[in-house]
């Protein structure tokens, strides 16, 4: 059995903090409150009691279980129903609801693809992501992160029709993909696309909509991050929804989210497509965080809502993630397995309820907790 000597050694073990309470961008631990720039609640729907009030509705409206994945008895048509809304809002023909964004991924791309399949994937991409191609039976390839000449390369080295998968926002790095080049790139070499955008979905595009229509065969969208709940939900042509039905284990024998879940679902989606101050708040506040710490120096990128500042060396990393703790900010230092070996970052992650005031503060507290170390 693994054991965490090696993680200790190395600055890498993992020991989650207890959280008290939450109340909006505010944490609580040990009776001490922080404020949070980790948290996925890109919008404030989780700890609005907007969303609050609807999500209790549902569960009190409908039933709170499947009791059994969706080919047994689990296929309530509220389900298929908010699904069909889903697929209509985003623009694809059909959707799929998964308990967690993890899972669809894996579900999804450990089905689909076969020996004959060549998959190319971003090098950076979701675990997940890579999961599910190594549990396909695919030939797989990575290429350089958001490179897409390096991609085109990998392209042409395969005479048959590749499968490219990615993400259009990416979650530790805070880069957007390059869709235009990516969409001439799909033109010349025809490649079925599946793209990630669970950090995207509801914060970019227009009314949330992301940014990889027109490019993605498949999109993934999860409900725990700007949607403020938890699950997930897959965008596809319908032939896939039904091949998924016959061939994806995940889906097949794990209980499917509850008729209660659709529901709440349901609720969210309008509540995403109505943010449309949120949103832009949201990119006004991380344009200006980004700025700010650029012009103090920091080593930043993103190009949306998280932003990453690169450190490298785990101890330091742990080390500026514990002073910010004692100055009472709340962002966790991102080490390997998430990033590479000895490429440790700190990921702000922006949300709408931050304020310059915040920003302020934040920038104050980095400097001196940078320049202790
Ligand atoms: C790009 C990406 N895809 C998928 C997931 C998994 O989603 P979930 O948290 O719903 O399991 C994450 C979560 O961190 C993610 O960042």
């Amino acid at each position: 059995m693994k054991d965490l000597a090696f993680y200790e050694k190395f600055f890498l073990k993992r020991i989650p903090y207890k959280i008290e309470k939450r109340d909006g961008k505010y944490i609580w631990i040990k009776g001490e409150k922080f404020l949070n720039f980790s948290s996925n609640d890109y919008l404030g729907i989780a700890s609005s009691r907007r969303a609050n009030k609807k999500i209790s509705k549902a569960f009190l409206d409908f039933d709170i279980s499947a009791s059994s994945s969706r080919l047994i008895c689990g296929n309530y048509s509220i389900i298929e129903e908010v699904e069909k809304e889903y697929a209509q809002f985003f623009g694809y023909e059909d959707a799929l609801f998964f308990p967690s964004g993890y899972q669809a991924n894996l579900a999804v791309i450990s089905a689909l693809f076969e020996k004959e399949d060549i998959i190319l994937f971003d090098k950076h991409a979701h675990s997940s992501i890579i999961k599910g191609i190594m549990l396909s039976e695919a030939e797989y390839h990575g290429f350089n992160h958001n490179s897409i000449s390096h991609l085109n390369r990998r392209l042409s080295k395969f005479p048959k029709k590749a499968v490219v998968i990615t993400e259009s926002l990416f979650s530790m790095d805070g880069d957007l993909l390059d869709i235009k080049e990516m969409k001439s790139l799909k033109e010349k070499f025809g490649f079925f696309c599946l793209v990630d955008e669970a950090h995207a979905f509801g914060v970019l595009g227009k009314k949330g909509k992301g940014i990889a229509g027109g490019l993605a065969d498949i999109a993934i969208g999860t409900f725990g991050k700007a949607f403020g709940f938890s699950g997930a939900f897959v965008l596809m042509p319908k032939k896939i929804k039904e091949l998924l039905f016959n061939l994806s284990a995940p889906l097949m024998h794990s209980t499917a989210i509850s008729p209660a879940h659709a529901a709440a679902c349901r609720e969210l989606l309008y509540i995403v497509a109505e943010a449309d101050t949120e949103r832009e708040h949201l990119r006004n506040i991380s344009h200006i965080a980004k700025h700010k710490l650029k012009e103090e120096g920091f080593s930043v990128s993103g190009d949306a809502h998280i932003i990453c500042l690169r450190i490298g060396d785990e101890r330091k990393s742990l080390s500026i993630s514990k002073r910010l703790l004692e100055k009472n900010i709340y962002i966790p230092s991102v080490r390997y397995p998430t990033v590479p070996m000895g490429s440790s970052i700190l990921r702000i992650s922006m949300t709408s309820m931050h304020t310059e005031e915040d920003v302020k503060y934040l920038i104050k507290v980095l400097k001196d907790a940078w320049n202790k170390d």
